[in-house]
């Protein structure tokens, strides 16, 4: 069974939750501490087998490519300037992964834009990480389905349990759990009204996929929203050859919600023991006045 080796990284969506920050900014360059969100996505690719990423763009985003490119004249004021340290931080960042691009031209949906990549993926196996999703704790998150996928030779998705009034905002699946947190998914739908959710076990942001995805994309019609829904083509590939959900392990942050991502600032702000107490005194004087 060929190696999961290739991970799509979409980030051409507008980002409109996070305006007016990203009026100009892509919300994956946003910072979370002191990387940008994409890097901590990259970083988990890595730590899972990845070699090679496809991120899916469009004409404002290019400032993503570049972030895992090496930028010489940086690299030469750090040298001189002595700052060693950091000129090692940003070489790992360029040296980290291969990196190609192909742009979504229309933002048409999260469907389309894995369609974009699909003359990049060979006809092999590959990831799917959604580049505003961050995972944290133990086994890093991709590497949790790459493992199930192995193991069960199907496409996998990953899920969480999410509270009942959330469940129109994700894909639900309705699945039958043949050993502790994996599942035999018998279907799955888009952002279902409560009363119509089979489950409270969401969609988030990690898949590995079979090339076969690409025909169903191919002949799926906008839905949710309007836009081409990557559930809806994983529902008919998994009602025709079968699919497995991991009910993934640690925590996972929404970058492009508000209170998730700055929570993810304070996590990540608390794992620095040089910030640590000052964090900490600070965000006890905010407590005593609210
Ligand atoms: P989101 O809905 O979270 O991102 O899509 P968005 O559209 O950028 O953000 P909001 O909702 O307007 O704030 C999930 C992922 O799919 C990508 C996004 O970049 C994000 O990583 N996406 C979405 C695309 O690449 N293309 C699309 O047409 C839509």
């Amino acid at each position: 069974m060929k190696e999961i080796r290739k991970v799509i990284i979409p980030v051409a969506g507008w980002g409109t939750r996070s305006l007016p920050a990203t009026k100009n900014i892509p919300k994956e360059m946003l910072p979370i501490y002191n990387k940008p969100v994409i890097q901590y996505v990259v970083e988990e690719a890595i730590r899972s087998g990845i070699k090679d990423v496809i991120f899916v763009t469009n004409r404002d985003k290019s400032v993503i490519e570049d972030h895992f490119d090496y930028n010489l004249q940086l690299e030469g004021v750090l040298e001189r300037a002595g700052k060693l340290d950091k000129l090692k931080a940003i070489r790992d960042v360029a040296e980290m992964v291969n990196v190609m691009a192909v742009r979504q031209k229309k933002q048409l949906g999260l469907g389309h834009a894995i369609l974009c990549a699909e003359g990049l993926v060979h006809g092999d196996p590959f990831a799917i990480m959604v580049g505003d999703d961050l995972m944290f704790g133990g086994v890093p998150g991709i590497g949790q389905l790459i493992e199930v996928y192995h193991a069960e030779k199907k496409p996998v998705v990953g899920v969480m349990e999410v509270p009942w009034d959330k469940v129109d905002k994700y894909g639900i699946i309705d699945g039958e759990e043949v050993a502790p947190g994996i599942y035999k998914v018998r279907d799955m739908v888009e952002k279902p009204k409560r009363e119509d959710a089979p489950s409270r076990l969401a969609i988030v942001g990690r898949y590995v996929l079979t090339p076969d995805i690409f025909d169903y994309l191919k002949k799926t019609k906008p839905g949710a929203g309007g836009e081409i829904q990557l559930t809806d083509a994983m529902q008919q590939l998994a009602r025709d050859h079968g699919m497995m959900a991991v009910r993934m392990s640690g925590m996972r942050f929404d970058a492009g919600d508000w209170a998730e991502y700055l929570s993810a600032n304070i996590y990540f702000g608390l794992q620095d023991e040089d910030l640590r107490y000052e964090l900490l005194s600070m965000l006890k004087n905010f407590v005593q006045f609210q």
